[in-house]
């Protein structure tokens, strides 16, 4: 018998665990589907199967991985969704009750799983070599059916990996390889980043350790055609803290932040290190080259509250919490490393998303979550950097996730498309899928699929064309 689940901002609201898996052939749509949108929108967040531990204080980032597939086909849409079945999820299913310590931690488990794999797979699904991948950074991906959504199993590229897998790997169109990195690849509180590349069927072709100024939470990195960079943000571990009773992870804005530059086609040998001012950011939008630089948008903060700072006070509003676009400038030629900053706009803004084809090349639109509320995105926001414009759709009604883009065709223009939005509904408390013409979200959607139910607030997805 599953047991009520504590008073948490995670666990109520929009964020509160839905308990179900459904399948709803044909949803109720108010507007019309274009016909030009076919193909599937999958995502993936955390929808804890059961309460914490006793004792344990549950984290967002540590609900199970529950996958959304909805499908446009001939102008209707279902949904679908499904737990992945990791091994942390069949083990507690069979007990009834949390084994696992919130966020893998040891002191809190249960010892029947003191030698378990901890994985949520709760972060992001991806498309790529013929799989539908179920990522969250701490550990291997998980493979699913893009069908059905059964989980197929563990993912580690025919053994040769055994460690970490970001949650944000990057995609070349033109190549077709997927680009990504483990954090702490030789171990927790390692300083090592592992750089690894799966061409276009999903082989693995790279496999790169190299060594970085400190253990760093790093949640997504940079990839241009010819560069990889990873950003080394001062919220730093630290076992030695931990050791001495201290917090593993702190803000440390002495450390300042850095940028390891390496050839995409480069060893651990060629990375040049490049430095700027203390920084923070979950996510970037993208990055690419010009002449003698890489250029990098990003959402980023000057400082955080993720974590404590090591006397164990907070960052303040006045070190500059909120998450603002910037453009964040590299240079290549050997003049510099300091890294420069412009910022673009001031209204915060987060899951910064493009037309997934741009890619390591230079883009133009950028679509992203924001508003003035805080965590509370109640705005979906259009950048269009050409023309210096920011367009924003939104109220207080509904609660915005990540928007992701669906071109039109696969030789459509960029932004040339849709944008899909899911939305909590404050007033019914339901889940809409939003559907928004992409060079245009100003006027609202095109049209809404309404689901019967609640979809928990979720982190990243992805679209595939039919
Ligand atoms: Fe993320």
């Amino acid at each position: 018998m599953t047991q009520p689940f504590p008073e948490d901002v995670f666990l109520t609201g929009p964020m509160a665990p839905s308990g179900i898996e459904c399948d709803a052939p044909d949803l109720i749509v108010e507007g019309e589907v274009p016909d030009d949108l076919r193909g599937v929108y999958f995502r993936n967040g955390p929808d804890p199967l059961y309460p914490p531990r006793a004792g344990d204080r549950y984290h967002w980032f540590h609900g199970d991985g529950m996958i959304q597939r909805f499908e446009f086909n001939d102008g209707r849409v279902s949904w679908k969704n499904r737990w992945v079945r990791t091994e942390k999820y069949e083990l507690e299913r069979k007990a009834g009750e949390s084994l696992f310590g919130v966020l893998g931690n040891p002191l809190t488990a249960d010892p029947s799983v003191a030698d378990e794999h901890y994985n949520t797979a709760n972060t992001h699904v991806v498309w790529h070599g013929n799989k539908l991948l179920a990522l969250m950074e701490g550990t291997i991906a998980v493979e699913l059916r893009p069908d059905t959504l059964e989980t197929v199993g563990n993912w580690d590229y025919d053994g040769q990996i055994d460690g970490p897998i970001t949650a944000h790997p990057k995609f070349d169109h033109k190549s077709g390889e997927m680009i990504f990195f483990g954090n702490q690849a030789k171990g927790q509180f390692s300083d090592w980043v592992r750089y690894n590349v799966a061409d276009r069927d999903g082989r693995l072709t790279r496999n790169e350790f190299i060594k970085v100024p400190y253990a760093s939470f790093v949640h997504d990195f940079f990839v241009t055609e010819k560069y990889v960079i990873f950003p080394i943000y001062p919220l730093a571990f630290n076992l030695e803290n931990v050791m001495q009773g201290g917090v593993p992870m702190a803000w440390e804005p002495d450390k300042g932040t850095h940028f390891g530059v390496i050839p995409r086609d480069g060893t651990a040998d060629d990375v040049v290190w490049h430095s700027m001012d203390p920084r923070w950011s979950f996510h970037m939008v993208n990055a690419w080259d010009e002449v003698g630089c890489i250029k990098v948008d990003v959402c980023a903060s000057n400082a955080t509250q993720f974590a404590p700072k090591l006397d164990g006070t907070m960052a303040t509003e006045e070190d500059g919490l909120r998450p603002l676009l910037r453009r964040w400038t590299i240079d290549t030629t050997g003049k510099t490393n300091t890294v420069s900053e412009e910022q673009l706009d001031d209204m915060p803004g987060e899951f910064p998303r493009t037309d997934d084809r741009y890619m390591t090349i230079k883009h133009r639109h950028v679509y992203m979550g924001g508003g003035d509320k805080g965590l509370d995105f109640n705005r979906l926001i259009h950048h269009d950097l050409q023309t210096g414009t920011r367009r924003t759709w939104g109220n207080d009604r509904y609660f915005l996730g990540e928007p992701v883009h669906a071109p039109r065709s696969v030789s459509a223009p960029e932004a040339d498309g849709y944008v899909l939005q899911l939305a909590h509904d404050h007033e019914t408390a339901l889940t809409e899928l939003l559907v928004f013409d992409a060079a245009d979200i100003e006027p609202g959607p095109i049209c809404r699929a309404k689901l019967p139910v609640r979809i928990p607030a979720g982190f990243h997805g992805t679209w595939v064309g039919a």
